[in-house]
């Protein structure tokens, strides 16, 4: 079930969010660069403040937070996490999906969003087109990812 995110939700999606990285991710990056993205670590109140700045949306399996992504009044899809293990089995998949069908309804003409190399496929068989491959730096480190794309037919 996809569902709005909620108060409830901040712990467990902060955590899962750190874990999709630090165990999904590191299939593609490095220790370093995982650690790199990781950054200080963040307090939940400030997590759940940014969720909330944006339209998030929860995968809930059984009443335990599985995934989550998001989508700003401009189309952008910033985060796109699934609990490490929960994956390949379409949850990402139901997620963009889902931020579709609200695209739709809202009339956003064009998704837009940064995905990691882990992400890209996932994006790629939502409909997303890669747009260009970036290179970004947190601090000294390198995060290679790629700007990708979606018209939403309205
Ligand atoms: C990207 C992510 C959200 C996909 O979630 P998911 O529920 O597994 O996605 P789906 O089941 O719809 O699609 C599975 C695809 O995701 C990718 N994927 C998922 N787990 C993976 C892993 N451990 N290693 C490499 N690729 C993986 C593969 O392309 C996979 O397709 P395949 O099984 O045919 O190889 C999830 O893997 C994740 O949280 N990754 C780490 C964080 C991240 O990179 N987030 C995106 C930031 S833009």
């Amino acid at each position: 079930m996809i569902r709005d995110y909620r108060r409830g939700d901040a712990e467990a999606t902060l955590r899962l969010f750190e874990r999709a990285i630090a165990e999904t991710a590191r299939a593609e990056y490095t220790q370093e660069q995982v650690a790199a993205w990781l950054g200080v670590g963040q307090d939940v109140g400030e997590w759940h403040a940014d969720r909330s700045c944006v339209r998030t949306f929860v995968a809930d399996e059984d009443g335990t937070a599985v995934g989550f992504t998001d989508v700003d009044d401009g189309g952008y899809v910033d985060r796109l996490f699934v609990s490490p293990d929960h994956g390949r089995r379409g949850i990402g998949a139901a997620l963009l999906d889902h931020v579709i069908e609200v695209a739709r309804r809202e009339e956003l003409p064009v998704l837009s969003t940064h995905a990691s190399l882990v992400a890209r496929p996932v994006f790629e068989r939502a409909g997303f087109e890669v747009v260009e491959r970036e290179t970004v730096h947190r601090g000294a480190v390198a995060l290679d990812r790629f700007l990708m794309r979606r018209q939403v037919d309205l």
